[in-house]
């Protein structure tokens, strides 16, 4: 049977899109073509999830919660028994840390997953990025305090991005392993 595959991001400064595109560039590489698409511009109808082999989820997180459009999708997807397969990847800077990077020691992950009763194939946390420049004073301020309190840099100036690219990589083939798995394929393209 034929499958398509979704790729959907949440993302306010571009990180979560960079990950969500070089998934999406693995993926392709394994012969499943997907296109990213933003959660921003359009939250998926719930009718037009069925059918569909996997769902992939990579979201941004800020102050203590995955971004709304995200929250509305995992509601969705909760609340439907008959949703598709689900592969998760949340976005935040306290995936930094060691063993903070998983379904488990990642606390908003794991809680988006019991909150939400999703029961993921795949989920992975990734280390954003780091821009004070980009920030709001207020945003700012409170970012600096966090990285403060947890060990992180503080200079004002610091762009940094923490994302362990080869975890994203590992992600992908996780996935184009699962659908090999599962006996999901991707939609020939039409020529
Ligand atoms: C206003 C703001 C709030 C944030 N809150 C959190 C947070 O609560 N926990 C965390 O680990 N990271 C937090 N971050 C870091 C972001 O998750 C990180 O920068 C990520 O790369 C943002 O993804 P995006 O570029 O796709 O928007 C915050 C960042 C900003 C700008």
């Amino acid at each position: 049977m034929l499958t398509p595959l979704r790729l959907y991001y949440a993302t306010r400064d571009g990180q979560a899109q960079r990950i969500a595109r070089h998934i999406a560039d693995r993926l392709g590489e394994f012969g499943h073509a997907v296109d990213p698409a933003n959660l921003a511009a359009k939250l998926p109808e719930p009718e037009g999830l069925s059918g569909v082999g996997l769902v992939i989820v990579v979201a941004a997180v800020r102050y203590g919660r995955h971004l709304p459009e995200a929250v509305q999708l995992f509601s969705v997807y909760g609340r439907q028994p008959s949703a598709p397969p689900l592969a998760v990847a949340s976005v935040n800077l306290t995936a930094r840390k060691p063993g903070k990077d998983t379904a488990e020691g990642n606390a908003y992950l794991r809680k988006a997953i019991r909150r939400h009763r999703l029961r993921p194939v795949l989920a992975m946390a990734f280390a954003g990025r780091l821009d004070y420049a980009r920030y709001r004073w207020l945003d700012r301020q409170m970012i600096r305090f966090i990285m403060k309190l947890t060990g992180g840099p503080t200079d004002p100036t610091t762009c940094v991005e923490f994302t362990a690219w080869d975890r994203v990589d590992a992600f992908a083939a996780g996935i184009a392993d699962w659908l090999e798995r599962s006996g999901a394929q991707e939609q020939p393209q039409a020529r």
